[in-house]
């Protein structure tokens, strides 16, 4: 899942590859490394650590070129360090390239490559395709785009590259196949990457390469794209909609704090256009054609991986009592090798904020192959699995760079209460009033957003004192019990503490024996179905001096009186308790991260999308 670049014009490369890689370091940042193509000479600096080191590695050494390949690795194959830090080369050193991806047959293709005198310096699978391609062009005679055709041809793995050749300075050839790939079209230059971020800022114009498709990027000839079988394709050339401003920290000192205070406006945006009070109606024009299969489904599967998980076990809470309809709620990891029952009349929803997840890619490759309708809940625009689905709605948070996904989470389960109140009214398993009074509620929840956030500096205060918790325990009942799973999950990505999630009730069966006078127990406690069970459920912790923070409605006494801190939370209807439960926790595990020095946008050991399995 890295993050990869490349120019080709008049302009200096370096300073765009740079500039690149620290918009795509989201995506991996274990080592980093350019290629710079320029009088005959392929030069390649790369080395171990985030972008910064690379830059501190090159500062004061040539980059003068107007021709270069860029990466930022999360490595798959072979630990992280200098040698296995990419762009990598075959053995005539003429080629050199980047890759996203997995080749997953690279072992008998590395075989057969030593077998024929190759000798390899790196651990990686990347190194074997440019080896492959390497040996082809020179044993076949053919020019670079047919090498990589045919070198492709003969790979299994999934895989989005950049391949350059010194020989041949005015041409780039790059290839994607379940691996993302934009290409970006400006006055007589280039850009491929990963996404569309490195690129915005010089063109609008943008190709999204399709799955087996090879382009190849000719300062003479302009793009031509063909596919793996040799057909030509016509590319689609498409106006990015990114704003610079969206991509940078705006004043905060990281994107995670300002993805936190973004949701007001976040939320707002996913229900634009939607949300119609003066007509009392939702539109998603997007799945506008799917509502009667959705009226009439037996059943609906949701599918998606970490918090995009957890945003679909709201989800099944919504469905389940907005339209009556029976949902089922699964690891895409866990679905796509257990052989599921998956029917023709199933909607399968699929939701993951980067939409380029492998797991849950597989997952909706799976289902759409029993004949369930496959409908997408994603963030970034033209990401793959927004192409694969039948239809979907986007959640329209922006870009979210900071690892541990937040608004995200909240733009993910207002779409989700949006396709439930809809389906539910147009069922009629949602009658007149309730309908209505929950559209309101809804349309009010921004603003509530805003309020809460306003509680940030006593979370900040309450954070002080949890900081050095070695364990954390949380606990939510019926709608808020996700909530309790993603506060748990963000405190553990970010700040490495252990933390739980717990329906209340089940604390009882087991984590209880975890409590004692150390252990801080998140609790959301709000006024709602379920309130005066989990104040039993508070009961049961201060019995063993276990240390309560909770989450209450605006002026709760009850809970105030047993725990050890309440923040409060404006009221709301029980269904969207979560848009509003789910920010203090997110608040917490920030202040929390910030104060053990831990990397909060960056995590070890994490990545922003998971492209590979
Ligand atoms: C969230 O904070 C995590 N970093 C992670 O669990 C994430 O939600 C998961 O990898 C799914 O990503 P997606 O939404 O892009 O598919
Ligand atoms: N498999 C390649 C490596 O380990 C690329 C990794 C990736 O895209 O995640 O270097």
């Amino acid at each position: 899942m890295c993050g990869i670049v490349a120019y080709l014009g008049e302009k200096q490369a370096y300073p765009i590859l740079i500039n690149g890689l620290r918009r795509l370091e989201y995506r991996g940042y274990d080592s980093a490394g350019v290629a710079l193509l320029a009088d005959d000479q392929l030069t390649i600096y790369k080395c171990q650590g985030k972008v910064s080191d690379l830059e501190a590695h090159i500062n004061g050494r040539s980059t003068v070129a107007n021709l270069g390949i860029g990466h930022t690795r999360w490595a798959t194959h072979g630990p992280p360090n200098d040698v296995n830090a990419h762009p990598h080369q075959g053995t005539s050193g003429d080629l050199a390239l980047i890759h996203n991806g997995i080749i997953e047959n690279y072992a008998p293709i590395k075989e057969e490559l030593v077998h024929r005198g190759h000798v390899f310096k790196s651990d990686t699978d990347t190194e074997v395709l440019v080896h492959l391609i390497d040996d082809i062009q020179r044993s076949e005679g053919v020019d670079l785009a047919e090498a990589v055709r045919l070198a492709l041809a003969n790979v299994v793995g999934a895989y989005a590259i950049v391949v350059i050749d010194r020989k041949n300075p005015d041409v780039m050839v790059a290839a994607r196949k379940s691996s993302p790939l934009v290409i970006g079209l400006g006055e007589g230059e280039f850009f491929c990457a990963s996404d569309a971020t490195p690129i915005v800022e010089h063109t609008k114009n943008v190709v999204y390469m399709e799955d087996g498709e090879i382009a190849v990027l000719d300062r003479r000839q302009g793009l031509k794209i063909r596919n793996i079988k040799n057909q030509v394709k016509t590319p689609f050339i498409q106006e990015l909609e990114l704003h610079l401003e969206a991509l940078e920290k705006g004043g905060y000192d990281h994107f995670m704090l300002k993805e936190i205070h973004e949701q007001s406006r976040s939320i707002r945006d996913s229900m634009r256009g939607r949300l119609n009070l003066a007509k009392g109606e939702v539109v998603l024009g997007g799945i506008k054609d799917y509502e009667q299969k959705f009226v009439n489904a037996k059943r609906i599967l949701i599918v998606g991986c970490g918090t995009s998980w957890h945003a679909g076990m709201v989800g099944e809470y919504l469905f389940e009592e907005f339209a009556r309809i029976p949902v089922e709620v699964e690891y895409a990891s866990e679905f796509r090798y257990r052989n599921p029952v998956v029917n023709e009349d199933d909607i399968v929803i699929a939701i993951s904020q980067s939409g380029e997840t492998a797991d849950t890619l597989a997952a909706i490759e799976l289902a759409k192959g029993r004949g369930a309708t496959i409908i997408g809940i994603c963030n970034v625009v033209g990401s793959s699995i927004a192409r694969v689905t039948h239809a979907g709605s986007y959640t329209h948070a922006g870009p979210e760079i900071g690892v541990a996904s937040t608004k995200a989470f909240t733009a993910q389960v207002t779409v989700l209460t949006l396709m439930a109140l809809m389906i539910g009214q147009k069922k009629g398993t949602l009658i007149g009033g309730n309908f209505h009074r929950l559209l309101n509620e809804l349309d009010a929840i921004p603003d509530k957003v805003q309020k809460v956030l306003k509680t940030e500096a006593q979370i900040k205060y309450i954070a002080d004192i949890y900081k050095d918790a070695p364990n954390a325990l949380y606990l939510g009942r019926g709608y808020t019990f996700p909530v309790a799973l993603e506060g748990a999950l963000k405190l553990k990505e970010i700040s490495y503490i252990h933390a739980e999630g717990y329906p209340a009730a089940e604390m009882k069966h087991g984590p209880i024996a975890l409590i004692d006078d150390s252990m801080p127990v998140f609790v959301i406690a709000t006024k709602g179905a379920s309130y005066e069970k989990v104040v039993s459920n508070i009961q049961e912790v201060k019995a063993r001096k276990g240390r309560i923070i909770a989450i209450v409605t605006e002026g709760d006494t009850v809970v105030k009186d047993l725990a050890d801190h309440v923040i409060e939370i404006p009221e709301t209807a029980d269904p969207l308790v979560p848009l509003l439960s789910v920010v203090p926790l997110q608040l917490i595990s920030y202040h929390i991260a910030v104060m053990r020095g831990c990397n909060v946008d960056q995590p070890r050991n994490l990545a922003k999308s998971v492209t590979v399995e």
